[in-house]
């Protein structure tokens, strides 16, 4: 049931402290501050030199993030492709290498096609899926489960976090067995997980601010959410909740691909979210800020305090996200870029949990 909430998506998006906890605690030993993978691995990541990612949607996204997160962390090149796209690319897999599909339902039919075709060119398959029940949990070798629980509304929210939470254990885990991380790397890595759900909590407490903002954006015709590194997949997310609830056109864009194209959109009728946390890009981000700032477009900064008070831009509204020490700024940035969708939606009057032409899970091509 939906609890006090108006909407099934109100009620999963404030649940995310509590089940990327509950995730959380499935993957990280707290005793021993190390990633613990609840199930043993059939490969080692020593061996792996690619991995390729496929997922639908808002999983995709969420691949799109460990992209980052394995590249980085564990230094495994990876590849990342929608699966209606990968089912037919007939892209070549070395023997041996790791394919991971990510599903909320396990059930949608285009990753399940391309776990099977993975599955045949003999490549290692692990899944990171919400239903533990469901046909891709239970056709993949290895399955990681997220623990988000029942998601009802059709726009993934806390399965997307659940998800990235599972992901970046598994990034850790990556790391560690391939020597690019120290036990001391993993500590502090660790450290950064296990705030996550507070932190996520504190984020929330931003709803008040959100609401009224969303008031704003209901009157726009198109959004563009810009965002580097991790939080560009973060921004594609963004558009695509912003678009699927309230049916108002989004784009997500890499804020360095902005002066490729989009600039000449700028003017003062689009809103532009600028998803920016005082990372190793954010010089980067505040310079495309700059751009669309002289164009006369009307900005809205998601930062914390350091990036508030760095950003030399006057902006239309800043959100200001607690400081985080760690790269697992997605988790927790999620929760504005959630709530803007959802308030916006709501202003529009929109059938939020059901929107129109949208099933749950997917599960035609
Ligand atoms: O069940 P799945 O995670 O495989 O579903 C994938 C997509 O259909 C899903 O994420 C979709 O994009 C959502 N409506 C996004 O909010």
């Amino acid at each position: 049931d939906k609890a006090n909430y108006r909407h099934f998506m109100a009620k999963e998006i404030h649940e995310q402290p509590e089940v990327v906890g509950h995730t959380l605690a499935r993957y990280i030993d707290m005793a021993s501050e190390r990633v613990m993978l609840p199930v043993k691995l059939p490969f080692d990541f020593k061996d792996i030199q690619r991995i390729s990612i496929t997922a639908c949607g808002t999983a995709s996204y969420a691949g799109y993030v460990a992209k980052y997160w394995f590249e980085r962390l564990a230094r495994i090149p990876v590849e990342l492709d929608v699966a209606s796209e990968f089912r037919y690319r007939e892209a070549p897999l070395r023997k041996g290498d790791l394919a991971i599909f990510i599903s909320q339902s396990g059930e949608t039919a285009d990753t399940l096609a391309a776990l099977r075709y993975a599955k045949a060119e003999g490549v290692h398959t692990l899944s990171v899926v919400n239903v533990p029940t469901s046909t891709i949990a239970r056709e993949s070798e290895t399955v990681l489960q997220t623990l988000a629980g029942p998601e009802i509304g059709v726009a993934s929210t806390k399965a997307f976090t659940c998800q990235l939470m599972v992901l970046a254990s598994l990034a850790v885990a990556a790391g560690k067995a391939r020597g690019e991380l120290s036990d001391e790397d993993e500590t502090k890595l660790v450290h950064g997980l296990v705030e996550i759900p507070r932190l996520m909590a504190a984020a929330l407490t931003l709803e008040p601010q959100i609401e009224k903002l969303a008031r704003d954006i209901s009157k726009s015709k198109d959004v563009l959410y810009l965002g580097r590194g991790t939080s560009y997949p973060l921004a594609l997310e963004g558009a695509l909740k912003l678009k699927e609830i309230s049916y108002i056109h989004a784009e997500g864009y890499a804020a360095g691909e902005l002066k490729h194209g989009p600039i000449a959109l700028i003017d003062e009728t689009m809103p532009v979210v600028v998803i920016a946390p005082y990372d190793r890009v954010f010089e980067k981000t505040v310079s495309n800020m700059q751009e669309v700032a002289a164009r006369g477009g009307n900005i809205i900064l998601m930062t914390d305090a350091k990036g508030a008070a760095e950003a030399t831009v006057d902006s239309l509204v800043t959100i200001v996200l607690p400081d985080m020490a760690s790269a697992f700024t997605p988790m927790v940035y999620a929760v504005p870029v959630q709530l803007l969708a959802y308030h916006t939606a709501v202003v529009m009057g929109t059938d939020v949990d059901q929107p129109r032409n949208l099933a749950k899970s997917v599960t035609v091509e």
